[in-house]
């Protein structure tokens, strides 16, 4: 792997590598397997076809990249990338048992990933952008990496506003729900990050700003799940 820009990245790669064997599961009981349906909104909203060249950015153990290589088919592809050698253990793990062919894994940083420029047809990066140390450089590199016309989209938790309700109910959420789960398994500190990782997080039309400053020719934020997600869509 290239050899990663900042010392912070190694604490978030050594994050998810610790996180891995419980990951999927944690994910399904802490989202209600709720997870699973803004994804599908995603790209839904994306439309990927088929015979098309994707690309999973932060791709974890995989479940967007699986998504993406049913909806392009065997004539298209799908690159997952991401830091974590653990999470792409059980990536290439889920898709041998799925007999799914057409996805190749990578392990590297996002900001620094060699791959050559206008590439690709669409990008997608779930609970990733949060966690990258400069989303601004982020955003360049989905520029750099897909075809003029391609389009990219971007699903998070959504940065809540201070004293707004939806903010009430994400730190109640996090703190009584996400921390107190996680610490049954152990992994109390790992998941006490996520309320971190939200602090710096721009709000959605910042990242809207952010996207466009690096060229991209629109970008549209909305909010999913009563204010708790976002996607940002990118063209
Ligand atoms: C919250 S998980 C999301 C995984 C998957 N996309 C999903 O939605 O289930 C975030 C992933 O981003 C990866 N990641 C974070 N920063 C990264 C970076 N700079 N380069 C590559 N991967 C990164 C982590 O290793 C982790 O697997």
């Amino acid at each position: 792997m290239a050899s990663m820009k900042h010392r912070d990245s190694l604490s978030v790669m050594n994050l998810f590598n610790e996180i891995a064997p419980r990951y999927n599961n944690l994910n399904d009981l802490l989202s209600f397997g709720l997870h699973r349906l803004w994804k599908k909104r995603l790209l839904k909203l994306l439309n990927p076809s088929l015979g098309e060249k994707w690309l999973d950015l932060c791709c974890g153990t995989g479940d967007m990249s699986i998504a993406l290589a049913r909806l392009v088919g065997t004539q298209g592809s799908v690159l997952g990338v991401d830091f974590s050698f653990k999470q792409l253990e059980l990536a290439e793990k889920r898709s041998s048992i799925h007999s799914i062919e057409s996805i190749s894994w990578m392990q590297a940083d996002i900001l620094e990933n060699g791959l050559p420029s206008n590439s690709f047809d669409g990008a997608v990066m779930a609970y990733g952008l949060r966690n990258l140390i400069d989303p601004e450089e982020g955003f360049k590199e989905i520029r750099r990496l897909l075809k003029p016309s391609a389009r990219a989209g971007i699903l998070d938790f959504n940065h809540t506003i201070d004293g707004s309700l939806s903010s009430s109910f994400q730190k109640c959420y996090l703190r009584k729900i996400v921390v107190p789960t996680a610490s049954i398994l152990g992994l109390k500190a790992q998941y006490s990050y996520l309320e971190e990782s939200l602090k710096t997080f721009p709000v959605g039309s910042v990242q809207e700003k952010m996207a466009m400053k690096v060229g991209f020719h629109k970008a549209k934020y909305k909010t999913i799940a009563a204010g708790q997600m976002g996607i940002l869509l990118l063209s």
